[in-house]
């Protein structure tokens, strides 16, 4: 971590000495409340929509992860990038087994990728090379799973019927306590070894990170909001 001068943490207001993770989580609010807003997310979660709808969802998730953790084992190759890679977190096989439960054992062949969630893939492809951007699009995703994703998980299982099978993507077996799992996440974020340009790049490469989600809520919205 950086910890002489942080123009970036100085244009936002924040001490000079701010902690990547709160670079991050502060330099997405406005992002992460405009995501929250989605006319597919609000409908999604108060249980106006329908089982096909979340279905659609897990299917670019389905894409969204497998390019994130083809990422993360590039990453961890990188010097320092083990530090940010954990385990627990895949998310590819329990996405694969929610599939075969929401579409039958044919899913594979029964994917429709929409073009936001082509374009989100192509960029997660790209970010292996780079600790700040994979940084960035990970804390975005994982983090957002083991918040807000815990509610998420309670809502379709209240509005659509679902106990475990179908939303397990919601559900780390191996991180039965999200809190202390995301404050020694975040310790990591903060440990990289990013100098102050990495650092901006990662904040601006988050913010991007949402502007993706955003494009592909949009889309979802599209399809299945009458
Ligand atoms: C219905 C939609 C959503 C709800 C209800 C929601 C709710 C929440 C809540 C309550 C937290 C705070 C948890 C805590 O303080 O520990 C949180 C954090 C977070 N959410 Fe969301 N969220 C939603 C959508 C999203 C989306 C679409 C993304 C991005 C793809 C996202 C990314 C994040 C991230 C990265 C954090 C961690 C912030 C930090 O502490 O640095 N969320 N969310």
């Amino acid at each position: 971590m950086t910890t002489t001068t942080d123009p970036l943490a100085v244009e936002q207001g924040l001490p000079a000495t701010t902690p990547l993770s709160t670079l991050l989580r502060e330099g997405t609010r406005t992002e992460h409340e405009a995501a929250e807003q989605m006319g597919f997310v609000e409908s999604l979660m108060a249980g106006r929509l329908d089982r096909a709808a979340y279905t659609d969802l897990a299917v670019q998730q389905h894409a969204i992860y497998t390019a994130l953790e083809a990422a993360s084992a590039q990453i961890r190759a990188l010097p320092g990038g083990d530090a940010i890679v954990f385990d627990e977190l895949t998310r590819v096989p329990s996405i694969e087994a929610d599939l075969a439960f929401l579409l039958g054992p044919d899913w594979a062949q029964q994917m429709r990728v929409l073009p936001a969630t082509e374009r989100y893939a192509a960029r997660l492809r790209e970010t292996g090379t780079s600790l700040a951007a994979y940084a960035a699009h990970a804390y975005t995703r994982y983090l957002g799973d083991l918040s807000g994703g815990q509610i998420i998980q309670r809502m379709l299982q209240r509005h659509y019927g679902f106990e475990a099978e179908g939303v397990s993507f919601y559900h780390f077996a191996e991180i039965p306590k999200p809190k202390p799992f995301k404050d020694a996440y975040r310790d990591r974020l903060d440990a990289l070894d990013l100098d102050e340009d990495a650092r901006a790049a990662a904040v601006t490469e988050a913010k991007h990170a949402f502007e993706h989600n955003r494009a592909l809520f949009a889309e979802l919205g599209e399809l299945h909001l009458r």
